[in-house]
C-alpha cells in the first residue's frame, strides 16, 4: 500500500475509534477552577446581547471554531460538507484535518473542498502536520493545501506525543520553527499554530510571538487525547504503550489559554482541547480567549445523530453563551475580558508556580488584546 493509500485509510480508522471509544483524557481543563461571577442585575435584555466576533480581519456571528479533524477518505469527504453546511448556517469558523492525504493523492482533494463547497463565505481553516514540515513540506505544500479548499488561514498542527504513540508515527521536529514562520512570511492568509489535545505552552507560544506568528489554538489537555487514541491503535504491535501518558501528558487547557495569553498580548487565540458546554466556552473566553475551539463532540454528533442533532446541538450551546454572557453583566464576547472573574485551587497554584501573577493576569494581561487591536498598546512589548 503506498503513503497516501495508508494516510487515507489511518484517517477513517482515527474517526472509528475517536466516535466509538472512550478517548479523552481522565486530567480535565482545570475549567472547575474558574467561576464567573454572577451578576444579578445585568441591565440589558437577551436581545441586546451579540456574539459577533471579529476575527483575523473576519467577522464571525459566534466565537466559536469547529477545529480541524478530517479529510482524506471518501467518507469523510460527508463530514467535511455537513460541517460546512454547519458553518455556513450558524457563521462559525471551521477547519480541515491535515490535508497530507490530498498533498500526496491529489484525487482525494475533493473531500477536502467538499467544505468550501458547502460554506461558500465562512471562515475556512487549512491544515498540515509540523513533522510533514520537518521531512521537507514548505511554502509549496501550505499554498497548495490554502489554494485547494480558498482557506482564509492555515493551521500548522502540532502533535509530538501523537507520533510517539503511533506505531508508525513521525516524530520528526527539527527545523519546525523555521518552517512556520517562512510559511508565515510567504502567504497571504495567516498561519494559527496549533496543538492537538496536550496544549500550547508560555515559553512555544512566545518564541513564536516574536517571530510574528500571531494566532494560536491552544487545544489543550482535557478533551481527545491523541496519546490514548494512538496507544489504543497500537495495541498488539509491540509499539511501547503510553501508560499514564494517556491521561495525564500535557498542559491543561485553562492552563494554556492563561499561558499563551501572558505570552502574546496582540494575539487571536482560540482556547479549545475538552470544551464541551456553553459554560466551558464562556470560561475560556473570560480567561483570554477570542474563540472557543470544539472537535470530537461535533464529529461524534454529526455521526451519531446527522445534520439535525449537530444543529440543535450547536444551537443549544448559542443559548447557552449568550445566556452566560448576560449573567455575566456583558453584551458581547470582549465584554468578557473584563467580567468579574474567580480562579482558584490548581489553575492558580499552577498559573503562579509557572510565573504569572494571577491577579495582574485577571485586571490587566487579559484585557490586553482590546489595547493592541485598538492601537493603544504595541503588538509586541
Ligand atoms: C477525529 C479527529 C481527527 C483530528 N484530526 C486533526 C487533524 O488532522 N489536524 C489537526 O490539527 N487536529 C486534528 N484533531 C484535533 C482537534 O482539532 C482538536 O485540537 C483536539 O481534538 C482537541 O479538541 P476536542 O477535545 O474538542 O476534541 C482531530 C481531532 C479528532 C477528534
Amino acid at each position: 500500500m503506498d503513503i497516501g493509500e495508508v494516510t487515507k485509510n489511518r484517517k477513517l480508522e482515527h474517526i472509528l475509534l475517536t466516535v466509538e471509544r472512550d478517548v479523552e483524557s481522565r486530567e480535565h481543563t482545570l475549567l472547575k477552577y474558574v467561576r464567573l461571577v454572577h451578576n444579578p442585575l445585568p441591565e440589558a435584555d437577551l436581545d441586546d446581547v451579540s456574539l459577533e466576533k471579529e476575527f483575523c480581519g473576519h467577522k464571525l456571528e459566534v466565537p466559536l471554531m469547529i477545529t480541524g479533524m478530517t479529510g482524506g477518505h471518501p467518507e469523510t469527504g460527508k463530514i467535511n460538507h455537513k460541517i460546512g453546511i454547519l458553518a455556513e448556517k450558524y457563521g462559525l469558523a471551521v477547519g480541515v484535518g491535515s490535508q497530507r492525504a490530498a498533498i500526496e493523492k491529489p484525487e482525494v482533494a475533493n473531500t477536502f473542498r467538499a467544505m468550501r463547497e458547502a460554506a461558500p463565505n465562512a471562515f475556512i481553516v487549512a491544515n498540515l502536520g509540523a513533522p510533514q514540515l520537518s521531512k521537507g513540506y514548505g511554502v509549496r505544500e501550505a499554498r497548495k493545501a490554502v489554494e485547494m479548499i480558498d482557506a482564509d488561514a492555515i493551521a500548522i498542527h502540532l502533535n509530538v506525543g501523537q507520533e510517539l504513540f503511533q506505531a508508525e508515527g513521525d516524530p520528526y521536529y527539527s527545523r519546525v520553527i523555521e518552517k512556520i514562520v517562512e510559511i508565515a512570511d510567504s502567504l497571504d492568509v495567516p498561519v494559527i499554530v496549533k496543538e492537538t489535545g496536550a496544549g500550547l505552552s508560555r515559553e512555544t507560544v512566545r518564541t513564536l510571538y516574536r517571530l510574528g506568528i500571531s494566532c494560536f489554538d491552544v487545544s489543550g489537555l482535557g478533551g481527545t487525547s491523541w496519546i490514548k487514541v494512538e496507544g489504543i491503535r497500537s495495541l498488539g504491535t509491540g509499539h511501547p504503550t503510553p501508560g499514564e501518558l494517556s491521561d495525564y501528558w500535557g498542559n491543561p487547557t485553562a492552563l494554556a489559554v492563561i499561558e499563551a495569553r501572558a505570552s502574546a498580548p496582540g494575539a487571536y487565540i482560540i482556547g479549545s482541547g475538552g470544551i464541551r458546554t456553553g459554560l466551558d466556552v464562556v470560561k475560556v473566553l473570560a480567561l483570554g480567549a477570542d474563540l472557543a475551539g470544539i472537535a470530537l463532540p461535533i464529529l461524534k454528533v454529526l455521526i451519531k445523530g446527522g445534520l439535525e442533532a449537530a444543529s440543535k446541538y450547536l444551537e443549544t450551546l448559542i443559548y447557552q453563551i449568550k445566556a452566560s454572557i448576560l449573567m455575566a453583566g456583558g453584551r458581547r464576547p470582549e465584554d468578557l475580558w473584563r467580567a468579574p472573574l474567580t480562579l482558584w485551587g490548581r489553575l492558580r497554584e499552577e498559573a503562579e508556580a509557572r510565573g504569572i501573577d494571577t491577579v495582574e493576569y485577571l485586571s490587566r494581561t487579559r484585557l490586553q488584546p482590546l489595547l493592541v487591536r485598538s492601537g493603544w498598546l504595541p503588538m509586541k512589548s
